[in-house]
């Protein structure tokens, strides 16, 4: 992990339009040349992906009627959260730009007529329609649009006949193998926004367990291994007895925590009574790791914690709901202890290139996965704010106002995965 301190990161992080430089397009146009390489699949599925994210976007300026105060000029101050999260993201995929403190729409957006915007909108609610009038690059874009829709189908149904995917033997054998699980489900997840009517939630399609569903495809396939690398770093300077889960979910960390330490003494809190029920069956028997039906509100920890875990878990609480979270973790952890959270957030690409240089790990195929997985972390904000499955999305100043305010600080950090999507945060009492 590395210290926060050793990081030279202004307090504002901004929103960052960021391009593939000549060497990263290269690479990438090496990759895409191997033909049946697991790697070159990832790589068009993420440019598919961003696709499928520039088509969303569009179809949303125009469902929600800011074609034209994008040709006018839209204000950056605005008053709702989730407005100025869409605006971010807009912007963080190039499709505007500020102007002076207005957003415009950037070339070629720029000379769209408010006809391509209407027929963005029909081709993805009515996928049959013929759009051919589209400009070629908006016709790409759908195309890869519907290629990752077709995915989506074949991941949950490896029974459907599809037509018009290339290469569908290897993708078929990807999804298989639980390759693309987590991108996929993403892909899945994000597909909702399209019910996106600013400033408004959306109701979520999706139940509560798909969530927890994802945490733990993200633990397997991603951060599993670093998390322990956290904990080594953690229990070295001071050894963890007492841990408190937070939105424990399924207990993956809870597990790969008791079978690395096993002196520890953990406490898992969970919410939903369905994922509870399955997550206390798992933990039958071994007396080291208790499961609570509870809100983390409810629960008051009979001895001081050493270590409190909450992944993926904070943006189902408001910033004021925080504030009493974090005053009464205060009062849980030990002078000495950490808490330990597993997150993403926006728009903190300057901070992850510092992190990637301290860790030496600023590699090209690092640039390159780190350049899709960035754009799609504004969506995916813009979910976590939008869906009526989750309170709001966490924005990195915040979340520093947030400890500054209730004692804390941040101690270290880490990426979680390999892509710098997540990252594990260790917070230290002031
Ligand atoms: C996205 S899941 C992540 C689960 C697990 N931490 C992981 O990363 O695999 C978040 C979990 O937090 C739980 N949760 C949300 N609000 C909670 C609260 N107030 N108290 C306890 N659990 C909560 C949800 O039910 C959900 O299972």
């Amino acid at each position: 992990m590395v210290r926060f301190e050793d990081l030279n990161v202004g307090t504002e992080q901004t929103v960052a339009c960021r391009q593939l430089g000549l060497t990263e397009r290269a690479l990438v146009a090496f990759v895409k040349a191997i033909p049946l390489c697991n790697q070159r699949f990832k790589i068009r599925y993420f440019q598919a992906f961003l696709d499928f994210l520039d088509i969303l976007s569009l179809g949303l300026i125009e469902k929600n009627g800011l074609v034209q105060s994008l040709k006018d000029g839209m204000p950056r101050k605005q008053e709702e959260r989730i407005t100025r999260l869409f605006l971010s993201m807009l912007e963080a995929y190039g499709l505007i730009e500020l102007r002076e403190e207005s957003y415009v729409f950037q070339n070629p957006y720029s000379s769209l007529a408010e006809n391509d915007f209407q027929q963005i909108v029909e081709s993805v609610d009515q996928p049959q329609k013929s759009n051919s009038e589209l400009p070629e690059f908006l016709l790409q874009k759908l195309n890869n649009y519907r290629i990752v829709n077709k995915l989506i189908l074949l991941y949950r149904n490896p029974e459907h006949q599809v037509v018009g995917i290339p290469s569908e033997k290897h993708w078929r054998s990807l999804i298989a193998g639980q390759q693309l699980d987590y991108e996929i489900r993403l892909a899945e997840t994000l597909k909702h926004l399209w019910q996106l009517e600013l400033p408004k939630k959306i109701h979520s399609a999706l139940d509560d367990s798909y969530y927890t569903e994802s945490g733990r495809n993200a633990f397997r396939n991603f951060t599993k291994n670093r998390f322990l690398t956290c904990v080594d770093h953690i229990d070295s300077r001071n050894p963890i007895r007492e841990v408190l889960d937070i939105g424990c979910g399924y207990g993956n960390y809870m597990d790969a925590l008791s079978r690395h330490l096993p002196e520890v003494q953990i406490c898992g809190v969970e919410l939903q009574e369905k994922v509870y029920r399955e997550t206390e069956e798992r933990f039958a028997g071994n007396d080291r790791v208790s499961v609570l039906n509870s809100n983390v509100f409810d629960v008051k920890p009979g001895k001081p914690v050493d270590l409190v875990l909450m992944n993926y878990v904070l943006f189902y609480f408001s910033n004021e709901q925080k504030e009493r979270l974090f005053t009464k973790l205060h009062e849980v952890l030990s002078d000495t202890g950490s808490i330990l959270i597993c997150q993403y957030y926006a728009g903190i690409e300057d901070l992850k290139d510092q992190l990637k240089q301290h860790q030496g790990d600023a590699g090209l195929a690092k640039r390159v996965a780190a350049f899709y997985g960035d754009k799609i972390l504004y969506a995916n904000s813009l979910w976590n704010e939008a869906s009526d499955a989750f309170v709001q999305a966490e924005i990195w100043d915040e979340f520093l106002q947030l400890l500054n305010k209730t004692g804390f600080r941040v101690e270290a950090l880490t990426h979680a995965d390999p892509f710098y999507y997540s990252l594990f945060v260790e917070i230290k009492k002031v």
